[in-house]
């Protein structure tokens, strides 16, 4: 893991990125995407006026997954101006703690003040199945690294940020009142999450539904605590595109959670943009 960067090194950092940003598309949208693994087609949604390769973009890490393309997308859904990141940066990447939460960094230095986020994720309640929408009402990141370590950075938030209402409840409840209107079922649950790569053993699924996990994944959580620091609102969901406890033949590879999530992808896009714009 690379070494911890100091605060004023990060904020520097997160300067310059929104600066060149700035710079290269003025309008600032108050609507943050993050889109999760496979679930990038939510872009074909978003009218773009600008997509830049994060390659582009100093100071920002590369992804380098499957199923990531790595782009910011500016743009619009249903006429609300949105900054979009189609693919995210782990944690089993590589990247520290301080490169997966930067690009939420630059979004807040942007303007952004609602994020939203999905992911696949793997299911451990058993009432759920692969395809499930899963709006997330709770998290458990004890089994990841806090990005919030370290110095604290004053002009970012508290020191001991609360975590009592880290998914906004008024954005739960507005996406509710969305699927019901268009028909769509949901879930609602606790994403508990890991570092991965491994996916878990059956022992590990197990322990995830005894100390409260109704889903898995290994994304998302530094992110909203990183979001949470700084007084965004966030909402998430995670597309269930395995299940975690099938007793007998319980083998998972990439390419079916990325099959999944593609197919559960109209659902989710859906949802997004129906909750964007009751926003
Ligand atoms: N576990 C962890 N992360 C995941 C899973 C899983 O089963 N499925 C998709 N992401």
């Amino acid at each position: 893991m690379p070494p911890m960067q100091t605060s004023r090194e990060i904020m520097a950092k997160v300067s310059e990125s929104a600066a060149y940003l700035a710079g290269r598309f003025p309008a600032d949208p108050s609507i943050g995407i993050i889109l999760g693994s496979g679930l990038g087609n939510f872009k074909s949604r978003i009218s773009i006026d600008l997509e830049i390769p994060y390659s582009e973009i100093p100071h920002f890490p590369v992804s380098t997954v499957e199923g990531h393309s790595g782009r910011l997308l500016f743009g619009t859904v249903s006429g609300r101006p949105v900054l979009a990141m189609a693919g995210r940066f782990h944690f089993y990447e590589g990247y520290g703690p301080d490169d997966v939460v930067f690009p939420v960094r630059v979004m807040k230095r942007l303007g952004v003040q609602t994020l939203l986020l999905s992911n696949a994720a793997g299911g451990t309640n058993p009432d759920f199945s692969v395809g499930d929408v899963m709006v997330i009402t709770d998290h458990i990141g004890l089994a990841t690294v806090n990005p919030l370590l370290g110095r604290n950075i004053e002009e970012l938030g508290p020191r001991f940020p609360d975590m009592s209402e880290p998914y906004c409840r008024e954005l739960v409840a507005k996406a509710e009142e969305a699927a019901a209107e268009h028909g769509l079922q949901i879930r609602k649950g606790v994403y508990f999450g890991v570092t991965g790569p491994s996916f878990e053993t059956r022992a590990e699924y197990r322990m995830i539904r005894i100390l409260g996990g109704d889903a898995v994944g290994m994304s998302t959580v530094q992110e909203v605590v990183a979001a949470v620091h700084m007084g965004m609102k966030v909402f998430a969901v995670s597309i269930i595109t395995d299940m975690g406890i099938r007793e007998e033949e319980n083998r998972i590879t990439h390419e079916e959670v990325l099959e999944a999530a593609a197919q559960a992808e109209p659902r989710l896009s859906l949802l997004l943009t129906s909750l964007i714009e009751k926003l």
